[in-house]
């Protein structure tokens, strides 16, 4: 029997696929790489803006052929917007066996068990044999064969005006100290060397251990990097407000943390901020930063922003060229603004024309990839520390691709000299 997992939207809709793979690769399922070669489908939807979810919902109708060939297969549809568009799917596309919503990640072996557990039979007595296909490289739900994801919350107590991820993911949880720190130790054993820590504001994590102690987000983070085979230690995303003290000096006292941060500022004008329900303003944002980099001045921010929310005016995204130019981020994602239903400022006017939002958008990249490019430029010359994730090519520490050939070993940390750039990635030479 073979799996195939394909994930849409963001790392932690990766790390899901990988989770909900898990009962199938317990109950003998094999992963393949190419949907063509599997006899089950686990396809996990986006819906953190329209284009994502139309994504998705076109290759759930592509994948009817796959299907109709063999009515025995299995296609699961899951994530975000299977949460908001269930029952809506199951109409849609008859030919889907199961939609679990992302709310019930948890819940998964269990559903899938009294959902389909005839269905696999089936396939078991007449899919005994394994062909050749290729199976992926990596585990999956892993960035690549020694980047390993490890959940630590789910859900978001924020209410972004934006934003559709607090409806489909409901209120936060946390995992428990300990059981986050065995998924670590297990899959640093599976030769993870760097772990990337996971959840929709990542660092409001906190728990109770066992022993009655309350853990908080930094002492996790300090922890996660001591962990025997652990080379780096990433998380994302950081929501701002818990940028405290404490994880400042995490971040400042550990160097297996790595020298990137990702926190989304989404704009650079306070009109909009508020609007957006973000609880900051631009200069508050920029202290934050500015007292992490004081502190750890190794480290460079990575953001997202989202430009044409309702009623952004030209001004208000010339503060957003302004605070990029001041936050100066080693790289930004950029997004149009899409209304999603049933968030708050959907049910505000969607009053920037396209075309001006485009151009807005054009004016951004322009100024962020200059702000890339530059960056990567100030590389050459310097050797960086490079993790080595797929024989020749991998990260350095603050996030840029790197590529070098040889010598080629997956999981060694290397000292790459930096001799060009092309196009995302820095060009170098082994030391
Ligand atoms: N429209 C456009 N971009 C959005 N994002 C989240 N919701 C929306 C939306 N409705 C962006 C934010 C977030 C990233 C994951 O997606 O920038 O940080
Ligand atoms: Fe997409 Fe948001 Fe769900 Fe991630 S949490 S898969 S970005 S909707």
């Amino acid at each position: 029997m073979r799996l195939h997992v394909v994930s849409f939207g963001c790392q932690m809709s990766v790390a899901d696929g990988g989770e909900m793979a898990a009962p199938l690769l317990a109950r003998g399922f094999r992963a393949v790489a190419r949907p063509e070669d599997a006899d089950a489908i686990v396809l996990n939807t986006c819906t953190v803006r329209q284009h994502a979810e139309d994504k998705a919902l076109s290759l759930i109708g592509r994948l009817r052929p796959w299907k109709d060939a063999d009515p025995d297969r299995v296609l699961i549809v899951a994530g975000c917007a299977a949460e908001r568009l269930g029952g809506w799917i199951r109409t849609r596309f008859p030919h889907v066996d199961l939609v679990v919503g992302a709310k019930s990640i948890e819940d998964y072996p269990r559903v899938v068990e009294e959902a389909l557990a005839a269905r696999f039979d089936a396939l078991s007595e007449t899919r005994a044999a394994f062909g050749a296909e290729a199976a992926p490289e990596s585990p999956i739900g892993w960035t690549s064969s020694v980047v390993a994801p490890v959940t630590i919350m789910r859900g978001c107590n924020y209410s972004c005006s934006y934003c559709i991820v607090p409806a489909v993911r409901g209120r936060e949880t946390y995992r428990p100290y300990e059981t986050v720190m065995s998924e670590i130790r297990a899959k640093a054993a599976l030769g993870a060397r760097e772990i990337l820590l996971l959840g929709q504001t990542v660092n409001s994590w906190h728990a109770r251990g066992t022993d009655g102690r309350e853990r908080r987000f930094p002492e996790l983070l300090r922890a996660a990097a001591a962990v025997d085979g652990v080379a780096r230690v990433r998380f994302e995303s950081p929501h701002p407000f818990f940028v405290d003290d404490a994880l400042i000096a995490a971040l400042a006292e550990e160097p297996r943390t790595g020298d990137v941060v990702h926190m989304p500022v989404q704009s650079g004008s306070d009109r909009v901020l508020a609007l957006m329900r973000r609880n900051y303003t631009a200069d508050s944002f920029l202290g934050k930063i500015k007292r992490l980099q004081t502190a750890a001045p190794r480290i460079e921010v990575t953001t997202d922003i989202i430009v044409g929310f309702p009623s952004e005016t030209d001004d208000d995204f010339r503060r957003t060229l302004e605070l990029v130019e001041r936050l100066r981020p080693a790289s930004a994602y950029t997004f149009k603004y899409s209304p999603r239903a049933g968030t708050e400022s959907a049910g505000l006017p969607d009053d920037v024309p396209e075309a001006g939002t485009e151009e807005r958008l054009s004016r951004l990249n322009a100024l962020c990839d200059g702000l890339t490019e530059a960056a990567m430029r100030a590389r050459v010359g310097r050797d960086v520390e490079v993790l080595d994730e797929n024989g020749g090519y991998g990260r350095a520490r603050d996030g840029f691709r790197v590529k070098w050939g040889t010598p080629a070993e997956p999981g060694r940390l290397r000292t790459v000299r930096i001799t060009g750039t092309m196009k995302r990635t820095l060009l170098g030479e082994c030391q």
